[in-house]
């Protein structure tokens, strides 16, 4: 391997490069973070996340994205072993996102003589990150736009708002590698096995593809759905996005998901209940709600305490099923801040096509049950299931037939879809 001669202002030299062959002349350059706490600084990686960067040792070298900041040492250390001396020939931008842009200025002061591939609008958002001259190193692409490296053939799809308006993919026609930018990714680090048929997705992986998703690019269902066709038309081998696992097999079962999610169709037919309660009593009608569905045959139902969940977990667990229970205090003569929180967030990801049921509680004047109606009735294709359910502190045994009320008329819809 080539001897190092740069400086690394990244982290620190691990002397140890990453890389990985996954596919005849393609690498594997990126990273993973397990420090992060808060994905774009608000969303809770528990399992960490990878920044992933492909590298294409053609006649040409391409690299297709960079990384984030954080992984820089490893990453440079990675695409230095790969190059093992070679030019970089190109770079290619799918997207400008900085966790996966940050490191093209310092990319261009490692490789002068790169070339950066990229359409229009991304090549303003590099001018506007950085202060770096690109003009006489840019090559810019359309939709359709190819790239002859030698054996490989790339061209250049747009995927505009999936997940930002730059945003593109590259689909390597020789190989039938589809590079997906944020498309198809998950939070999670990548643990060794790089490929999602090396480990447990539907145990280990889904639930963070699907809050993945749901969060970063749930409001944009229908670029997504743009997206999907456009990707129906390709013969598709491998799909290598920039967070988590590539795919190499039993693709469809992937791509279903998305269909799902992007489509706003629930995934599960079955029982959300997610309460918001300051002293108990809320969450008390909230389990004997969930006990009077079991009691019905009702299998699999979720719940959640809302002040105890982070919201991007309920959203994801919203798009997730088709009935949801929602059970709020009164709280400053509104909706208890927590669900509050919830129902505008799942306002801002286009929510729609569910039923929902609804219980409130207030001491001495309830507001929540008809402040959440509201909110819910600004959302497309929300059913609302009957009267709601209004607690006066605490649920009375004459309230319990109104609760079986509700509860049967969630598994007559349950039954009917
Ligand atoms: Fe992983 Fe939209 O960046």
């Amino acid at each position: 391997m080539r001897k190092k001669t740069y400086f690394c202002s990244y982290n620190l030299l691990y002397n140890m490069q990453n890389s990985r062959l996954i596919n005849q002349d393609l690498y594997y350059v990126g990273a993973s973070d397990r420090k992060l706490a808060l994905f774009e600084n608000i969303y809770p990686i528990p399992r960490g996340v990878s920044y992933n960067s492909y590298m294409l040792m053609d006649e040409k070298t391409v690299l297709l994205d960079t990384a984030d900041a954080a992984v820089g040492g490893q990453f440079f250390e990675n695409v230095a072993a790969v190059l093992n001396g070679r030019k970089l020939d190109y770079l290619v931008v799918n997207h400008m996102e900085p966790d996966h842009c940050a490191l093209i200025e310092d990319l261009l002061l490692r490789y002068p003589e790169v070339t950066i591939v990229t359409n229009a609008k991304a090549a303003a958002m590099i001018r506007q990150f950085f202060n770096v001259d690109i003009d006489n190193r840019l090559q810019t692409v359309a939709e359709g736009a190819t790239l002859n490296t030698g054996r490989h053939t790339l061209t250049f799809v747009m995927a505009p708002m999936v997940h930002w308006p730059e945003a593109m993919v590259t689909y390597d026609t020789t190989d039938k590698v589809l590079f997906s930018a944020d498309a198809f990714g998950t939070f999670g680090a990548l643990n060794g096995n790089i490929f999602a048929d090396e480990v447990n997705f539907d145990r280990d992986w889904l639930d963070d593809a699907r809050r993945y998703y749901i969060n970063i690019v749930g409001k944009y269902g229908v670029q997504v759905q743009n997206l999907l066709k456009k990707a129906s038309a390709l013969e598709i081998k491998m799909i290598c996005p920039l967070h988590g696992p590539i795919w190499r097999e039993d693709l469809g079962y992937y791509i279903e998901k998305h269909v799902k999610w992007s489509s706003y169709q629930p995934e599960e037919k079955g029982v959300l209940i997610i309460y918001g309660s300051i002293y108990g009593h809320t969450a008390a009608a909230a389990e004997k709600m969930a006990s009077l569905l079991a009691e019905h045959g009702v299998k699999g139902i979720a719940m959640y305490d809302a002040s105890h969940t982070h919201v991007s977990q309920l959203v994801s667990e919203c798009f997730r099923y088709s009935h949801v229970v929602l059970a709020s205090s009164t709280y400053n003569a509104g909706i208890f801040t927590p669900i509050e929180d919830l129902l505008h967030d799942l306002k801002a990801h286009a929510w729609q096509n569910r039923t929902v049921a609804i219980i409130e509680n207030g001491t001495w004047a309830a507001q929540s049950g008809k402040q959440m109606r509201t909110l819910l009735e600004e959302m497309k294709n929300i059913t609302i299931l009957g009267e709601d359910i209004s607690l006066k502190s605490a649920m009375k045994e004459n309230q319990i037939e109104d609760m079986k009320f509700l509860a049967n008329l969630i598994v007559a819809g349950l039954n009917n879809e």
